[in-house]
């Protein structure tokens, strides 16, 4: 009796991680002050855009979770769909060793977050949750709750756009 038990324990847990897409966090990482944390294995989701600052010298990744990515790639980005996470990942621009004139990411500077979700977020006015880390050791960046309102004031010229700058760039 024992035996069928623990191996339908087995079987639920196996099943409850192939069908789950529930988002998990990296509690490794000190949360932003106002409570976000950074999203577990961010690094494995795809490429929604890149870009490019040349007033900071920065190249960026934009990159989404499955909800994220596959609104950017249908266009069903106004709004974005509760439970969508962008992530734009900065490193410092930097000429290639071997080809100079191709600009390539150097050191690691920034990785910044959107959680979209409409009603928990309703209160600041967007619908998202805006939460940054900082450096190789991930410090969240902000003294207090009102960083959100640098993130919410410079995201405005595309306020019409759910607060997005990035669109999906074409593969094709
Ligand atoms: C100085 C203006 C400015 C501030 C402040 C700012 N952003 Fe942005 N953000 C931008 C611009 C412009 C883009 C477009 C792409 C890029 O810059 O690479 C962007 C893009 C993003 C993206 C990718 C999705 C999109 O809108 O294109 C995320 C995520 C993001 N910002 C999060 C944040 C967070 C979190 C904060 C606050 C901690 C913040 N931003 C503060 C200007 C700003």
């Amino acid at each position: 009796m024992k035996k069928i038990i623990i191996a339908a324990m087995a079987l639920f847990v196996i099943a409850g991680c192939n069908t789950s897409k529930e988002q998990k966090w990296d509690t490794t990482v000190v949360p932003a002050v106002n409570g976000l944390q950074i999203p577990a294995g961010f690094e494995n989701w795809a490429v929604i855009a890149v870009s490019h600052r040349i007033d900071r010298s920065s190249v960026r990744a934009i990159l989404g979770n499955d909800i994220a990515v596959e609104a950017a790639r249908s266009g069903n980005t106004n709004p974005y769909p509760d439970g969508a996470i962008i992530a734009k990942v900065a490193w410092e621009a930097k000429e290639d060793e071997a080809w100079p004139d191709a600009i390539v990411p150097g050191k690691f500077l920034i990785a910044e977050f959107m959680y979209k979700d409409s009603k928990k977020f309703a209160a600041n006015g967007t619908g998202w949750g805006w939460a940054r880390w900082i450096g190789p050791e991930r410090k969240p960046y902000g003294e207090n709750k009102e960083f959100e309102q640098e993130c919410i004031d410079c995201h405005s010229p595309v306020e019409e756009k759910d607060w997005v700058f990035t669109y999906g760039a074409p593969f094709k």
